[in-house]
C-alpha cells in the first residue's frame, strides 16, 4: 500500500501527464510541434545570418532609433554624477552597440563604464585592446545566463522576437536592474499565446502593466524603472517556430503559456 505522500506524488505525477498528453493533443490539432528552449536555439528561425545583427548605438541602423533614446546620454548624465554606469545588452549580436559606445567615450569616461553583451551566436566584432576592461561580449543562451551584478541599464533589442519562455526572461532581466536602472526591449504582444485563451496578448499586458512594467503600443517597446521583484504567473509550455513575421517584419517565435491559476 503507498504512503499518504506516494499517493500525493503518484496523483501529482498523474495530473503532470495528463496535462502534457492534453497539450500534445492541442498541438497536434493545432498542426504545430511546440519546441523547448534547447531545440528552439538550433531552429532556423534563430541561428541564421539573415537577422540583423549590426546595429550601432547611432545612426540610421541603431539602437537610439530603435529605443527612441541614445543610450550614450544616461551614460554620460550618470558619469557627469560621478556614478559608474552598466549597461547589459541581450542577444546583442555582433555587440557593435556596446563597441560603438565605447568609441564615443573620452579616456577619462571609460573607466567608469562596464559595457556588456551576450548573444547565443559568436559572431562578435573584435574588441579593441583598449576596450578590454570596459567590454565584454559573451556567447551564452539568454535561456540559461544569470547576471552576477547590477545594471543601469538592460536592452533587448528584437532579441525577444526569438526567445523561448519572454515572460520569465523579462522578469528576470527587470530584477538586474539598480534602483533607478532601467530596462527596454522590443516586444510584440502577438508573439505571447495560450492554447487556452484567445486574448492572451490582452491578458498579459495587463498583468505587466499590474507589475509595474510600461509598454509602448506604438513602439511595441516594454519598459521598467528599477528592480522588479515578482515572477510570471504563467508557465511556458514550448515555443512555435513557425509563426512567421511579427510587426519587425522578421520571422519570429510565438511562446505559449498556460495560466498557474485560471
Ligand atoms: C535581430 S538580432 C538583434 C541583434 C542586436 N540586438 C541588434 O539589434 O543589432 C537578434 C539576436 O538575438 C540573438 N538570439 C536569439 N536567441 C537567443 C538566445 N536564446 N540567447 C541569446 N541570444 C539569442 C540572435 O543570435 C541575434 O543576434
Amino acid at each position: 500500500m503507498l504512503s499518504f505522500h506516494q499517493n500525493a506524488a503518484a496523483n501529482s505525477a498523474c495530473v503532470v501527464s495528463l496535462e502534457s498528453l492534453a497539450y500534445k493533443i492541442l498541438r497536434i490539432i493545432a498542426g504545430m510541434e511546440l519546441l523547448d528552449e534547447f531545440a528552439l536555439e538550433r531552429a532556423a528561425v534563430v541561428a541564421n545570418n539573415r537577422m540583423n545583427r549590426e546595429r550601432r548605438v547611432s545612426g540610421v541602423n541603431s539602437y537610439t532609433r530603435e529605443l527612441g533614446f541614445d543610450p550614450v546620454d544616461g551614460l554620460r548624465a550618470a558619469i557627469r554624477r560621478r556614478e559608474p554606469f552598466a549597461w547589459l545588452d541581450m542577444c546583442c549580436g555582433r555587440g557593435r552597440a556596446l563597441l560603438s559606445t565605447f568609441e564615443l567615450l573620452t579616456p577619462s569616461e571609460r573607466p567608469s563604464t562596464i559595457l556588456q553583451g551576450v548573444d547565443l551566436v559568436d559572431a562578435f566584432d573584435p574588441i579593441p585592446a583598449e576596450a578590454t576592461g570596459s567590454v565584454t561580449l559573451e556567447a551564452a543562451s539568454v535561456h540559461r545566463w544569470q547576471a552576477t551584478r547590477t545594471y543601469d541599464l538592460i536592452t533587448c533589442v528584437h532579441g525577444l522576437h526569438y526567445v523561448g519562455d519572454k515572460l520569465r526572461f523579462i522578469f528576470l532581466m527587470a530584477s538586474w536592474l539598480k534602483g533607478a536602472g532601467r530596462l527596454v526591449a522590443n516586444l510584440d504582444l502577438g508573439n505571447l499565446r495560450s492554447t487556452e485563451d484567445g486574448h492572451f496578448a490582452r491578458r498579459v499586458r495587463r498583468c505587466l502593466l499590474a507589475e509595474g512594467f510600461s509598454y509602448d503600443a506604438r513602439r511595441r517597446l516594454l519598459s521598467a524603472v528599477g528592480p522588479l521583484r515578482h515572477n510570471t504567473p504563467f508557465i511556458f509550455v514550448g515555443a512555435d517556430p513557425n509563426a512567421g513575421p511579427n510587426y519587425s517584419g522578421q520571422e519570429a517565435v510565438d511562446s505559449y503559456y498556460r495560466a498557474i491559476s485560471p
